[in-house]
């Protein structure tokens, strides 16, 4: 390829990176007084909010409050959620519904007079306090945001641009020092496939999780855990990563591998059943017997890390390859009413709900752990914030509640602008910034080793530090992951960046601190479960690791 001289860097107000509900609630927010730009690596909606399908969750019922939600999210945590956190979520939460209303986001309506929305319920929740739009929130939720900030003349929506690392003070043209803080991003533009310089007073990190480090995954491809990847090289301290969370009810099919099947099913009454035996299929049952109740008294709604287990279990235990989620005695016409989107995709794939229970499968979901903020979404860099599911704000602890995470989106996508807005008077004028350097590389000749390596990190990933974990699997994964961070650095270091490259070195980043961080908890907590150490610690701890001291 030609070597073309490198562009000249785009200069904001602030720099934004992911285009999902934490990053565009931060635009909005920033944009009447500042010039804000928002990255996507692909499209605009291509990240996990536009896939959301249970909803969000809030207190808006006259019965229910605070401390019962608190209290919810704290069990389901396994008791590692920081309290101040999930108290300030959760006050915050209605106000954040009111204003995606206010956007046109069409919640569903109340189907007595005195409920303003109707409210779903899902596992861990004792009350019904989930808002929703039908089974397909995320979409109406992102096409709000999207609509909202495509019509503000302050703010440019960037899409197909790959952050590739951020700009930080080792960046800064005459200076080597380390990074103290960042001026803005470096990113691949996959029309032109030049990188680019993106400069700014404020960058916010707000790319989402990092599911597709393991082989199922209910994520869009994109969830490779960009922000954290980066985050963890600018000198962020990153934590709980072993706490990524299996969605208990993913469709199994031979070819569609990562339809969501609603939590909210449960939560109206779906049961999860056997695959009938042999005698009851010959006589025409289509699913065998309920399992739940040999697991926890709160059968199908109970916290996801047991609902998933529970499954996992069975299918061990019984050489299985799915289960069965029934939801066919709730009724045709409830089916469509509430469940519209599943039903019709159920349907374009043969199976038809309303008379047939649905396999489904666990499959990675998302990424409790990340980028330590705190509650004003500042990370350890200056001028480096962060919001949504690349963060570890203490809200989720050791398991994310049902609907919780979209709403630490809003809240905190609020809470970084509001910040960022309070400090700019004081903010740094940005230095100037090297270009990016490509004199070194080369175009790679061996593209089938960044596909190969991608498809064996995520197989071990879903193999050795799945569900149920051991030490034994977890040194067999860290052994793995070493030769893998060698090979792919080696590759990085000889060859011109490309949006697979950036993806797979993430990719074996995150993987590594994940196994890092299961491999320093001696205890089974939450979405962290292993045979050597079955049993609850006394105290409970975060899992931190520290790039620049090394330390856990
Ligand atoms: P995302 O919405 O994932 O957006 C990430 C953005 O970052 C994208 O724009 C992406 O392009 C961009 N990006 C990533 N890397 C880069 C890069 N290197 N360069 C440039 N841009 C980059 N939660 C709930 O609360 N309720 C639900 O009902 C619910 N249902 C779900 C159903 C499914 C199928 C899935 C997958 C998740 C669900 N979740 C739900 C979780 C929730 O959707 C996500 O946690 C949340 O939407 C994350 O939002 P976000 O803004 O942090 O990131
Ligand atoms: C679902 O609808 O089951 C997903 C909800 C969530 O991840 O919070």
């Amino acid at each position: 390829m030609a070597k073309h001289p490198p562009p000249e860097a785009r200069q904001y107000d602030v720099v934004i990176i992911g285009s999902g509900a934490a990053g565009l609630t931060a635009a909005l927010n920033l944009a009447p007084k500042f010039k804000v730009a928002v990255l996507a690596k692909g499209q605009l909606d291509g990240g996990s909010t536009a896939w959301a399908q249970g909803g969000i969750a809030a207190v808006l019922e006259p019965g229910d409050t605070f401390e019962s939600h608190i209290e919810d999210t704290m069990v389901a945590g396994a008791g590692l959620n920081h309290r101040a956190t999930v108290e300030f979520v959760v006050e915050n939460a209605a106000a954040a519904i009111d204003r995606l209303a206010a956007l046109g986001v069409p919640f569903n309506p109340g189907e007595t007079l005195s409920e303003r929305w109707h409210l779903t319920r899902e596992g861990g929740h004792s009350h019904r306090r989930i808002v929703h739009v039908d089974d397909a929130t995320g979409w109406a939720v992102q096409q709000a945001l999207l609509s909202a900030a495509k019509a503000h003349p302050n703010i440019a929506l960037v899409p197909d641009m790959v952050a590739i690392d951020l700009v930080t003070s080792a960046h800064v043209e005459g200076e080597r020092f380390a990074a103290r803080a960042c001026h803005g991003v470096y990113a691949f533009n996959s029309a032109s496939r030049l990188v680019e310089t993106f400069v700014a007073k404020a960058v916010v990190l707000a790319t989402g999780g990092a599911s597709r480090v393991y082989q199922y995954s209910t994520n869009p491809d994109g969830s490779t855990g960009d922000g954290i990847a980066m985050a963890w090289r600018a000198g962020c301290r990153v934590s709980n990563m072993e706490f990524n969370q299996f969605h208990p009810t993913c469709l199994f099919h031979p070819t569609v591998k990562n339809f969501l099947i609603t939590e909210a099913c449960r939560g109206e009454g779906g049961q999860l059943k056997l695959p009938p035996s042999v005698s009851e299929a010959a006589s025409g049952i289509k699913s065998g017997s309920r399992f739940m109740q040999r697991y926890d008294d709160r059968l199908e709604l109970a916290p996801r890390d047991v609902v998933a287990r529970a499954i996992d279990a069975e299918m061990k235990r019984l050489g299985l390859d799915h289960v069965l989620l029934d939801i066919s005695h709730l009724g045709a016409e409830f089916i469509l009413h509430h469940f519209p989107m599943i039903h019709a995709r159920l349907l374009e794939l043969g199976i038809d709900c309303t008379v047939t229970p649905i396999p489904v499968v666990p499959a990675a979901h998302y990424s409790c752990g990340g980028v330590m903020v705190d509650l004003d979404g500042r990370t350890d860099l200056a001028g480096l914030w962060a919001a949504g599911e690349v963060t570890q704000s203490g809200l989720h602890g050791a398991n994310r509640l049902a609907s919780n995470s979209i709403l630490e989106c809003l809240v905190f996508g609020q809470a970084v602008a509001d910040d960022i807005a309070a400090l700019w008077d004081n903010a740094a004028t940005p230095p100037a910034i090297r270009p990016w350097d490509e004199s070194r590389v080369t175009d790679s000749d061996e593209e089938i080793v960044v596909a190969h390596n991608w498809d064996e990190l995520r197989r071990f990933m879903w193999d050795y530090v799945g569900i149920v974990r051991t030490d034994k699997r977890l040194e067999r994964a860290s052994h793995r992951v070493k030769l893998l961070r060698k090979e792919v650095q080696d590759y990085y270091g000889n060859f011109r960046v490309t949006p697979d490259l950036i993806e797979l070195r993430n990719l074996v980043t995150v993987a590594d601190l994940i196994v890092r961080s299961a491999r320093a908890r001696k205890e089974s907590r939450g979405l962290h479960y292993t045979t050597d150490y079955p049993k609850l610690a006394a105290v409970a701890k975060d899992t931190v690791l520290d790039p620049v001291s090394g330390r856990n």
